[in-house]
């Protein structure tokens, strides 16, 4: 307890477990899988029933690792009983899994909610018509930080929102994910959305965007740097700077938000992007309203696998009846994929133009 009665360790960091946790089936035995998705289960206690790759022998060798089945087929996978179905497949290949589910099962998408909007409206349109209970894999809003953050601000330690800055200068490698290299949307779609998707459960959906998203002149992946503004108004501002091709050595890198109220401020480090997937640790300080300077709140986890838990308990608890709300339904993640397809619309388009010397 300091800083005008702050007291860090009081903020909650976790979220509630599933009493009676179901099986989860798994779609995909990529990175993600290994480096988070089964990690965070295991860390849990969730019953992993399987997965499921077409490519067979990548499954085999992560179930092997996991003790878990390695389903010969799609329709094999989809059988199991009271399964959560987890999609941890690339983003054009989501619709055809999910049509193959059983009509009302439960289950969690891997981000982004396919490739674009129109993408991400057809999946709207298969969950709809299969009365799924989907939610998107939007995990940053799990985080230990951030769920400590949104707890802070829900108590008042900031007063109202008025700032939002994310700053990134980080060597992002990009090779770990081939389906990325040749993907003609991968900045905002793929890493900034994350950003994007938690800046809308904490400010609201603002009115509009303006972006500029870029490659560079050393490699061949379409998007690796991003400027973006977003628009709430005249009292808040909101704004991202985003270079994930700043490789030049450790020192100046850095993957930070920072976020001001009107009474007090908080700072972020993302430790994950910084050395992907191992990390470096995360954190959160507080500038505590009434307080005179900034107090660490000591973090129960990180980003992976920690976020995973959370999203998936939240899943868990909403199929069993135990919370009412589905976080990130994908009613909702739809919006957080208009704001991504804005972003490409705005970049797309010219910026105002400066007027000529006479
Ligand atoms: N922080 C994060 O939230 C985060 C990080 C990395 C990746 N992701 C997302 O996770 C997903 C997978 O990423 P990854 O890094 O594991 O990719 P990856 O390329 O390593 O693996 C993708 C796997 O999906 C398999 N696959 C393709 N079609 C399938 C189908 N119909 N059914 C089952 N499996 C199928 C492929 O054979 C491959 O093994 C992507 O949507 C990506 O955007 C999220």
């Amino acid at each position: 307890m300091t800083e005008g009665g702050f007291d860090p360790a009081s903020l909650v960091q976790s979220w509630p477990k599933p009493s009676a946790p179901r099986p989860i089936v798994t779609f995909g035995a990529g990175s993600i899988v290994g480096d988070a998705h089964f990690p965070a289960y295991r860390k849990a206690g969730f019953p992993v029933a399987g997965l499921y790759d077409p490519d067979h022998a990548r499954a085999t060798r992560l179930a092997d690792q996991w003790g878990v089945t390695a389903f010969r087929s799609v329709a094999e996978a989809a059988a199991v009983d009271s399964a959560i179905f987890d999609l941890a497949t690339p983003p054009s290949h989501h619709a055809d899994v999910l049509k193959a589910l059983p009509d009302g099962a439960v289950a969690l998408i891997q981000k982004p909610m396919g490739g674009d909007l129109a993408e991400a409206s057809a999946i709207l349109g298969i969950c709809r018509a299969k009365r799924l209970q989907a939610a998107v894999n939007f995990q940053l809003r799990f985080a230990p930080m951030m769920l400590a953050l949104k707890d802070a601000i829900a108590k008042g330690w900031l007063g109202e929102i008025v700032d939002f800055d994310a700053w990134l200068a980080l060597a992002t490698p990009w090779q770990l994910w081939e389906f990325l290299l040749k993907a003609p949307r991968v900045e905002i779609a793929m890493h900034s959305i994350h950003y994007l998707d938690l800046i809308r459960q904490l400010l609201g959906d603002p009115r509009g965007v303006h972006a500029k998203t870029l490659g560079h002149p050393n490699h061949a992946v379409a998007q690796t740097r991003t400027s973006a503004i977003l628009d709430y108004g005249d009292t808040v501002r909101c704004a991202l700077s985003i270079n994930h091709d700043h490789k030049f050595g450790r020192r100046h890198q850095a993957c930070e938000f920072r976020i001001c109220g009107t009474e007090g401020a908080a700072y972020l480090k993302l430790g994950l992007n910084l050395d992907y997937p191992r990390g470096e640790p995360d954190v959160l300080e507080i500038h505590p309203k009434g307080g005179t300077d900034w107090v660490a709140v000591p973090l129960a986890g990180e980003w992976f696998p920690d976020a995973f838990v959370g999203r998936m308990a939240n899943v868990q608890r909403f199929a069993t009846g135990e919370e009412a709300t589905l976080i990130s339904s994908v009613e909702d993640a739809w919006s957080t994929m208009a704001l991504v397809e804005a972003a490409y619309q705005s970049s797309a388009a010219p910026a105002t133009p400066i007027a000529e010397r006479p």
